[in-house]
């Protein structure tokens, strides 16, 4: 098919926008659209809009631009839709985005083209968009045009790496949608793998819900370790140490805007007792476990108090969906004198919905005059920082369930630091 774009990236987000960038390193003629024009304006100005490692170089070559207008996709091969899903406030997917999308993109479609749904969707959603394109187009799929949904898997942070790396997985129910999306596909990586659409949409959603109920199996047992007055650090090294059949999690806040939402995809049309249900209700208790235990050591009340890390994972700046900021509501109803948060890898504010405009504190200004800290991201430099800190205020309290210092407890005294060494 000749058309002066291989592909178009429809929502050059977190997902998007390294997926096309990808296409152009591999040789791909590849572009965007979004709507969003402050992401567009820094993307087509050569600088990444979030932190992505592995980008910088191809972003400031501006070979890959981001239009306004859906006029584009008149000009490309194939439309990869990733743009973004997230659930209701009750246990249902919003699929407002993907709507939009296809109302726009619909009237643009021409034959031979290949439609691709690549956002994380609930079972059962690739063949909603079959129906929306053949009820609003004269195409039929698989005849007219190609329409596959290929997963996206990488982990953020590593999406340079693991989009040439993992395999891609294909859902498809005909030969032209097989053909095209392969040959898509292929060139970013040579394992492929085709499967139809149900498939695919389960295959996506089993990886991440397993990994959130595999890291609530952890923090099950760090609060089952902590009633017996065990160590959980100590008896997962044990459990796992040479023992095949044992890989235990270490624990830590488990949220994001991916782990937390895919697992109410599958749940939407799951009316019967589960434990994915029991996963969500672990993971979110972790910021209560910690204000509440720690509560047991020292008052909080009237205490300054530092929160190391606001983003919902290590070395990220997105805080959607992040522990954090309900850790800090919790900490907040304690009445402390002051809460100094810090992330140095978000800006100077932290913008948050339900608690306001937060200043970003340097780690050594919130930690400065700190009674009580709070470890809420595993992000790298908290150890040497909490370190320094046994020197200055040794009789501060730690509340550590990511183990950033090593010390093998989740409570401890900055003052234990160095302990273990002697
Ligand atoms: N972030 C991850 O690590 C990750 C990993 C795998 C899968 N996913 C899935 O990928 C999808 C996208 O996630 P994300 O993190 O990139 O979200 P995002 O919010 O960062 O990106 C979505 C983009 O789509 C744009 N957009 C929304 N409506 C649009 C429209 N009508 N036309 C054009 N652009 C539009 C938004 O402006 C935004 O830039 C989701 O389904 C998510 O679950 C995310």
């Amino acid at each position: 098919m000749n058309m002066e774009y291989d592909a178009c990236i429809v929502g050059t987000g977190r997902v998007g926008l390294p997926l096309g960038l990808t296409m152009v390193e591999v040789g791909l003629n590849a572009t965007g659209v979004d709507v969003d024009p402050a992401l567009r304006d820094c993307v087509n100005a050569g600088r990444m809009p979030f932190s992505e490692p592995g980008y910088d170089a191809i972003v400031a070559s501006k070979r890959f631009q981001v239009h306004a207008s859906p006029e584009v996709v008149a000009k490309s091969a194939a439309l990869v839709i990733t743009v973004g899903t997230p659930l209701h406030n009750h246990i249902e997917t919003d699929l407002a985005q993907i709507q939009r999308v296809l109302s726009s993109l619909t009237p643009l479609l021409c034959k031979g083209q290949l439609v691709c749904l690549r956002s994380t969707v609930a079972p059962r959603t690739t063949e909603f968009v079959r129906r929306f394109i053949e009820r609003h187009t004269d195409l039929v799929v698989g005849k007219d045009i190609g329409l596959a949904f290929c997963p996206e898997r990488i982990a953020e942070g590593k999406a340079h790496e693991e989009l040439r790396t993992l395999p891609q997985i294909i859902g498809i129910q005909d030969e032209m949608s097989r053909e095209l999306a392969t040959d898509l596909f292929s060139k970013l990586s040579p394992d492929i793998m085709c499967t139809d659409f149900v498939s695919a949409e389960l295959v996506k959603l089993f990886n991440n819900v397993a990994r959130y109920v595999h890291f609530a199996i952890a923090n099950q047992f760090a609060l089952i370790a902590d009633s017996f007055g065990a160590n959980i650090f100590e008896v997962r090294e044990l459990a796992n140490h040479k023992y095949p059949r044992s890989s235990i999690a270490p624990p830590g806040f488990t949220a994001g805007t991916c782990l937390r939402k895919d697992f109410g995809m599958i749940n939407e049309w799951n009316p019967y007792p589960d434990m994915l249900l029991s996963a969500w209700k672990m993971n979110e208790y972790c910021p209560a476990f910690l204000v509440e235990h720690l509560l047991r050591r020292t008052e909080i009340h009237n205490r300054q108090v530092a929160i190391l890390g606001f983003s919902f994972k290590k070395d990220t700046d997105d805080t959607r969906d992040s522990l954090a900021p309900k850790l800090y509501r919790y900490v907040q109803r304690q009445l402390p004198s002051e809460i100094r948060v810090t992330d140095h890898h978000l800006p100077a504010r932290i913008d948050e919905s339900t608690i306001g405009s937060l200043v970003n504190w340097s780690i050594q200004e919130a930690l400065k005059d700190a009674e009580c800290v709070f470890v809420a991201t595993n992000h790298t430099g908290y150890d040497a920082a909490l370190r320094a800190l046994a020197q200055q205020r040794p009789d501060t309290w730690i509340a550590d369930l990511w183990n950033v210092t090593g010390k093998n407890q989740v409570f401890y005294q900055a003052r234990d630091l160095g302990k273990e060494k002697e």
